[in-house]
């Protein structure tokens, strides 16, 4: 028999996506981003995205179908991001889902976004081989977590107290008066900075920290320091080394989320490292992170970059992954949990 034809959907933040996957292998992933109905507010407006899911999810149906060339009727499955994420957001795919499960007659299946992103790293790629340890990092989250078995048993190591590391990196961007998103422009602002001219501090990233609040994360501290660094440079009458202070903030945000996924590999003793999320854009990120992790005996696995970010393929992905396990789907009783645990 040939592998399941599932069709997912995810709506969980200011993208909607839509992916078709035959079992591992990814035949179209649609994303329409509402992303600049955002920039002017500097971060994703929870009703806005909401609405922008109703209008595009629909065109991103009928282009992901064209693009796999298969028809709705040809689907053997659909799969849903049902949390975490902004509760408005998750009710608009979780609506639509269902609505495609009812009329189709076929198997539903309600899937974590977090675990949705490690599984984006199977498609078109060998199985997950485990455990791994995957460090998710977007606008949304910085989540790092312990993967035995991607079906069955994730666990949650650590996630942030506050920021995002993507959030971090839009609000340092707002402070030093570049545009929204954040991450790319401090990226190329950083381009020929010192990354060690200024020294930023690193939340929560001593060994004591990492034993007491597990791996959790903290970047509004990181925030704060280089905000009030700029406003005494400014009130000193001095010009802000833009390049330099976007270098440390990357440098000091990168060091952070490495150390921690390595200590964890370390501590829990898995050879493997999985990144994820939107941030993984980051050159700086990805450079230490092979970097270091080769010194450490731990490879890397980083998914093409369009399966980083979020998006349905990877839904529909997980789903595969769940069927190819034998799990049965989901009833029709959930709703969008914006907390979901893994
Ligand atoms: O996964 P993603 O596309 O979507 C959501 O979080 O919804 O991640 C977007 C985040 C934004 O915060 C953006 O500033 C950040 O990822 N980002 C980066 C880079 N490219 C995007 N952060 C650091 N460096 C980058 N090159
Ligand atoms: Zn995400």
């Amino acid at each position: 028999t040939p592998e399941p034809l599932v069709l997912g959907i995810e709506s969980s933040c200011d993208e909607t996506g839509i992916g078709i996957v035959r079992g591992r292998t990814l035949l179209s992933n649609t994303i329409a981003s509402s992303m600049e109905q955002h920039a002017r507010y500097g971060g994703v407006v929870p009703e806005v995205a909401a609405r922008a899911h109703l209008e595009a999810l629909q065109p991103a149906i009928a282009a992901a179908l064209a693009e796999a060339q298969v028809a709705l009727t040809d689907l053997d499955a659909i799969a849903v991001t049902s949390g975490p994420g902004l509760a408005g957001a998750l009710m608009v795919g979780v609506g639509a889902a269902k609505a495609l499960a009812v009329a189709l007659d076929k198997p539903l299946y309600a899937v974590n976004h977090l675990v949705g992103h490690i599984a984006a790293d199977v498609l078109d790629a060998e199985p997950l081989e485990h455990p791994t340890v995957a460090l998710l990092v977007s606008g949304g989250h910085t989540s790092l977590l312990l993967v035995r078995e991607l079906t069955a048993d994730v666990e949650l190591l650590g996630e942030t107290m506050d920021d995002a590391a993507g959030e971090a990196f839009d609000k340092v961007a707002r402070i030093l008066g570049l545009p929204y998103p954040g991450g790319p422009e401090i990226d190329r602002a950083a381009t020929g900075g010192d990354p060690t001219a200024i020294r930023f501090p690193r939340g929560l990233s001593r060994a004591s920290d990492m034993a007491a609040h597990r791996y959790d994360f903290s970047f509004s501290g990181l925030k704060t320091a280089v905000a009030r660094w700029v406003e005494q440079r400014e009130a000193a009458g001095e010009p802000v080394p833009i390049a330099d202070v976007a270098a440390g903030f990357r440098e000091a945000v990168v060091d952070v989320l490495v150390t921690k996924a390595l200590d964890a590999c370390a501590r829990h003793d898995v050879p493997r490292l999985l990144l994820g999320g939107g941030v993984i854009a980051n050159r700086r990120l990805r450079e230490v992170a092979l970097e270091r992790a080769a010194a450490a005996g731990v490879t890397v696995r980083i998914p093409p970059l369009r399966l980083c970010t979020d998006n349905g393929a990877m839904i529909a992905g997980l789903a595969g992954q769940l069927i190819a396990a034998g799990r049965r789907p989901s009833t029709l009783a959930f709703g969008a949990d914006s907390t979901l645990p893994v």
